[in-house]
C-alpha cells in the first residue's frame, strides 16, 4: 500500500514538473517571440532616427541641390523649373476673374470676385465630370466641352456671355508641360486617363484660347499653371504678403519658391520687371545620403511602378505612409504570432492607407479600441492584445514623426537657400545673432498637414528645433485651401492685361 501512495505521489510531482516545464517553457517562447518583435520595432527607431544634426544636413543637402538644379538643367534630383510667375497677387486686385482646374476625370469652373484690399475670398465653385470617351478623342472635342462648360457657368453668374468685357482666366493643367512664359506650354505627355494624341506637343492655353473663340466667349487665357504649389504660392502671398514658398504635403508633395531671376543661372539673362521667379522645386524627387532609409523603404520603392524616383515623397506623402506601417507589421507578424497567424491582407499593397493609420496613431482611448477597430476591419487581424496594439501606434508614431521632421528640414532648406533660415545663406558666413531675421511666411496645403494633428506638431517641433527659437517665432506658418483653384484665379488676377503680361524677357 504504502508502495502504491509513493508511486502515485511521485507520478504527481512529475507530472506537475511536466506542466510547470511546459508553462515556462512557452512563457520563454513567448517572451523570446516578444523580443523578436521589440527588436523589430527597435531596428525601425533607430533607422528612422532624425536627431537635430541629421536635419541639418538635410537642410544643408536641399539647399546644396537646390543651387546645383539652378546652375545647369539635368544638374540636380531636383528639377527647379521654371514657372514664368514672376507676380503674386498683393491683396489689392479688383474685378472678377475665372478659373479652369482640368487634371483628373472632374473639371472645375470657378469664379472669384476681387474688392482689393486682401478681399475674403468666397468662389463661385462648379464640378463637371469629363466624359470618358473625350479623354481618348480629338483635342478640339475635349476644349469644346470645356469652352461650352464655362460658357454655361458664366451665364449661369452674374455676368452675361454678350457684354462680357474681356475676363482673365488662369488655366490649371495638371499634366506634363514644357512652359514657355506664363500663359503658354506645350504637352509632353498625358497621363491618368487621358490619351489624345493630337494634343502631344501642342501648346496647350493656346488650344483653350481657340475653343473660347470658337464659342464667342471674350475670355483671355492669362495664366498656364501647371502646378499645384504655384497656386498655393498665388494664394498665400494674396492673404500674406511675407510668404516666400508654398509647401503640398497631401497624396504626393512638392514645393516651390520665390527666387531672384540672377541666381537662375540655367537660364542666364533672365529678365523679369520684378526680378524675381516662383521656381517649382518638384522636391518629392529629391534625395542625399543623410535621408533616414529603412530596408523598408527600399522593398517599397523597388515594388512601385517608380522605382529611383520620388525619394523623398516616398518618405513623406500620404500615398505611402500606411504602406510603410504595412510593411512592418507584416514583417513583426512574420517573426512572431503576435498578430495571431499572418493575414494575407497585410501581403496586400496600400491595404493599410494613411487616414486609417492616422487614426490608430491618434487614438486616445485607453484600451485603443479604434486600433482594433482597424486592424480588424481594414487588416483582417482580430483580437490581439493591448500591448500588441499599442506597438502598432508606437510603428505609425516612429513613421510619421520621420515624415513630419524631413519635410520641416526641406523647409528650412528652401529658407536656408534664400537667406531666411537666420545664418545668412548658404554662402554667407555670419553667425546667426548678427542677422536680423525678417517675418517669413510659408504657405501649407494638404491633408496630410492639415486634417493629421500629430504630423503637424511633428513639422511644427522639428522647425523649431532646427532653427533655434530666436528664428523660429519668424517663421509662420499659412495654411491655404484650394490653391490649385483659386489660386489660378488670383495669378490670372495679378498677371492681367492691365499688369504685367507676358513681359519676361531672355536677353
Ligand atoms: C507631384 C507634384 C505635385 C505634388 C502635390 C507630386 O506627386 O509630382 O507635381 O505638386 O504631388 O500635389
Amino acid at each position: 500500500m504504502g508502495k502504491v501512495v509513493l508511486g502515485v505521489s511521485v507520478g504527481v510531482a512529475v507530472a506537475a514538473c511536466a506542466v510547470a516545464a511546459l508553462v515556462v517553457g512557452r512563457r520563454v517562447k513567448s517572451r523570446r517571440k516578444w523580443n523578436r518583435v521589440v527588436g523589430v520595432l527597435k531596428e525601425l527607431e533607430e533607422s528612422c532616427e532624425t536627431t537635430v544634426g541629421r536635419l541639418r544636413q538635410v537642410v544643408d543637402a536641399m539647399a546644396v541641390e537646390m543651387h546645383a538644379g539652378l546652375a545647369s538643367e539635368g544638374g540636380s534630383k531636383l528639377k527647379m523649373l521654371l514657372t514664368f510667375v514672376d507676380n503674386l497677387p498683393s491683396g489689392s486686385e479688383k474685378g472678377i476673374f475665372y478659373a479652369l482646374d482640368l487634371g483628373g476625370t472632374n473639371f472645375r469652373v470657378l469664379r472669384v470676385e476681387l474688392g482689393g484690399q486682401r478681399s475674403d475670398l468666397d468662389p463661385d465653385v462648379e464640378q463637371q465630370p469629363i466624359p470618358e470617351q473625350l479623354m481618348t478623342g480629338r483635342s478640339e472635342d475635349l476644349f469644346d466641352f470645356i469652352a461650352s462648360s464655362l460658357y454655361q457657368f458664366v451665364e449661369k453668374g452674374n455676368d452675361s456671355v454678350q457684354s462680357l468685357v474681356t475676363k482673365e482666366l488662369g488655366f490649371t493643367f495638371s499634366f506634363p508641360v514644357k512652359q514657355t512664359s506664363v500663359s503658354s506650354g506645350v504637352l509632353i505627355k498625358w497621363t491618368k486617363a487621358f490619351a489624345i494624341k493630337d494634343m502631344v506637343g501642342k501648346e496647350v492655353a493656346g488650344a483653350l484660347q481657340q475653343a473660347l473663340t470658337r464659342k464667342g466667349l471674350n475670355m483671355r487665357v492669362a495664366v498656364l499653371q501647371v502646378n499645384d504649389t504655384v497656386g498655393t504660392i498665388a494664394l498665400g502671398h494674396y492673404h500674406d504678403e511675407d510668404t516666400v514658398a508654398a509647401v503640398i504635403i497631401g497624396t504626393g508633395t512638392n514645393a516651390c519658391y520665390w527666387e531672384r531671376t540672377d541666381a537662375i543661372i540655367k537660364c542666364q539673362g533672365l529678365l523679369t520687371t520684378s526680378g524675381s521667379m516662383v521656381v517649382n522645386m518638384e522636391w518629392g524627387h529629391f534625395w542625399s545620403s543623410h535621408l533616414p532609409r529603412t530596408s523598408y523603404d527600399i522593398e517599397l520603392d523597388a515594388e512601385s511602378p517608380n522605382p529611383n524616383d520620388q525619394g523623398f515623397e516616398k518618405m513623406i506623402s500620404g500615398m505611402y505612409l500606411g504602406d510603410i506601417v504595412r510593411r512592418v507589421i507584416l514583417r513583426m507578424s512574420e517573426e512572431s504570432d503576435i498578430f495571431g497567424p499572418v493575414s494575407s491582407r497585410l501581403y496586400m499593397p496600400f491595404a493599410l492607407r494613411t487616414p486609417a493609420m492616422a487614426a490608430m496613431h491618434e487614438d486616445d482611448s485607453p484600451e485603443l479600441m479604434e486600433v482594433a477597430r482597424i486592424l480588424k476591419d481594414v487588416l483582417d487581424i482580430p483580437d490581439i492584445p493591448l500591448k500588441a496594439r499599442k506597438l502598432v501606434v508606437k510603428i505609425c508614431d516612429v513613421v510619421t514623426r520621420r515624415a513630419a521632421r524631413l519635410a520641416a528640414a526641406g523647409i528650412v532648406g528652401i529658407l536656408k537657400k534664400i537667406g531666411r533660415d537666420g545664418s545668412g545663406g548658404i554662402t554667407g558666413g555670419r553667425s546667426r545673432s548678427d542677422v536680423k531675421m525678417r517675418r517669413t511666411a510659408v504657405a501649407v496645403e494638404g491633408s496630410l498637414y492639415t486634417q493629421y494633428t500629430m504630423f503637424r506638431e511633428y513639422l511644427h517641433e522639428a522647425l523649431h528645433e532646427i532653427l533655434g527659437e530666436d528664428i523660429a517665432r519668424h517663421v509662420v506658418i499659412n495654411v491655404t485651401e484650394d490653391g490649385s483653384g483659386i489660386g489660378a484665379a488670383l495669378l490670372a488676377a495679378s498677371h492681367s492685361s492691365s499688369g504685367s503680361v507676358d513681359n519676361i524677357q531672355l536677353v
